[in-house]
């Protein structure tokens, strides 16, 4: 197991009945030569003792927020601030909704709040309260805001049960603890495109379609997540902008061919994920169009637009370029003709067509192309939260961006 010497780890720790394995965590993290310091919830104190943790750390164990004899020591503030690092374990059902929420009604949910740690989530329920899409629906939200889950594992429950919802053993949540931080896409700058783009037809009318952006902003967020630079060219969507990304707003395919553009230059990676309209007005009209009197039907001549990402895998000094390919049917065949007739380094084929998946959802699953060579190899991705799924992509991209690159 590698050692960070010296690493600040603050355990919150959950009422949950792997409570007890805890002390097995502190043990292994004081061995390793960090710094540990114990905050539980009121429930868990109902698991197992402060004191137990008190002596394996040689500190105080914090346990409520209104204590004036504990904040005069390290106040709840300086202790968000002091951890490099910040797991609970066990995160109960109950815990991550409140911190979903940004709830801050207790000592340990008022530290995650305030605390710019590195934070890991080790859940431990019951496999029907795992399951439930009120949990799952929490654990994509934490997610989302940077919290690193780690498990649940499978197997026997206490209750009786058997499925998901074991908190990882004290070795396996040690070995992720005292692991270096990796920021594997630290130094590459990514432009991401996203959301849907709109072609006015007049004034107050335009083409569009049903993307929602989330799996671009996934993808953005995520890409920050693993240190990379990144610039996120959004159509019009409803959501806010990931933390640390460079967002540019735009309208329509040309708008967004030049921004792309723009911002390719000195990119390493460059990923299409927007829905850019195929055709747009051929001309848009300067005023409110008007209906005839007569009842007859209107045709509206339609020119194609510019394809963005072939613009930009045709350039001399072309980043990686990674392409959607939004199918309803015969996902590898046209994610793979899509791969060679555009010149892209990869293709994420989504059938658009499966329910809660796809356009507007928080679900995705992809077939991953890419080239290898002269072949084209390929990854299933089944369905899962845009989140995650975008981890995937990324991971995938770097690795094939890592077997490029000359030593
Ligand atoms: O935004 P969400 O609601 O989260 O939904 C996500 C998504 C379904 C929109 C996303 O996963 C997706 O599939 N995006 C690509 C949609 C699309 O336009 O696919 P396409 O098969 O028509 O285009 C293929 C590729 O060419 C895409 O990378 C697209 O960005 C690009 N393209 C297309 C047309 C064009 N004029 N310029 C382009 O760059």
């Amino acid at each position: 197991m590698s050692a960070l010497p010296g690493t600040r780890i603050l355990i919150g720790i959950g009422a949950g009945i792997a409570a007890y394995k805890i002390a097995q965590l502190a043990r292994l993290l004081k061995q390793a030569g960090c710094e540990v310091r114990v905050v539980m919830t009121e429930g868990a104190q109902a698991f197992i003792a402060p004191m137990t943790f008190q002596a394996l750390t040689g500190e105080n164990v914090r346990t409520s927020l209104l204590d004036p004899e504990a904040e005069a020591g390290m106040g709840h503030i300086e202790l968000a601030r002091w951890a490099d690092r910040l797991i609970i374990a066990p995160a109960t059902a109950d815990l991550m909704a409140r911190l979903a929420h940004g709830m801050a009604d207790d000592l340990l949910t008022t530290l995650c709040l305030a605390s710019r740690a590195e934070k890991f989530l080790a859940p431990a329920m019951n496999q029907a309260m795992w399951a439930h899409p009120a949990t799952a629906r929490n654990a994509r939200q934490l997610a989302e805001d940077g919290w690193q889950l780690l498990g649940p594992g499978h197997g026997d429950q206490a209750c009786g049960d058997v499925g998901a919802g074991r908190m990882l053993e004290p070795e396996a949540l040690a070995e992720r603890l005292l692991s270096p931080r990796e920021l594997p896409a630290r130094g590459l700058r990514l432009v991401i495109t996203a959301g849907p783009t709109r072609e006015a037809i007049d004034p107050v009318r335009y083409l569009s379609n049903h993307s929602s952006g989330k799996m671009g902003y996934a993808l953005a967020a995520r890409a920050v997540a693993l240190g990379a630079d990144v610039v996120l060219i959004s159509g019009p969507v409803a959501l806010a902008t990931p933390a640390g990304v460079t967002r540019i707003d735009v309208e329509s395919a040309s708008e967004m061919l030049a921004a792309a553009e723009a911002h390719a230059d000195g990119a390493d990676i460059f990923i299409g994920c927007a829905a850019v309209a195929d055709y747009r007005a051929a001309s848009a009209a300067e005023h409110k169009l008007k209906k005839g009197d007569d009842g007859s039907g209107m045709t509206l001549a339609l020119v194609r637009n510019p394809d963005i990402i072939a613009t930009i895998a045709a350039r001399a000094d072309r980043p990686f370029v990674i392409g959607f390919a939004a199918e309803t049917r015969d996902l590898e065949r046209y994610g793979r003709d899509k791969l060679t007739r555009k010149r892209l380094d990869m293709v994420v084929a989504n059938d658009v067509s499966s329910a809660g998946l796809g356009f507007g959802a928080d679900d995705n699953a992809a077939m991953l192309l890419w080239q290898r060579g002269d072949t084209i190899d390929q990854r299933h991705l089944p369905p899962q939260p845009k989140t995650c799924l975008a981890d995937a992509i990324l991971e995938q991209a770097l690795h094939c961006l890592s077997c490029a690159s000359p030593e």
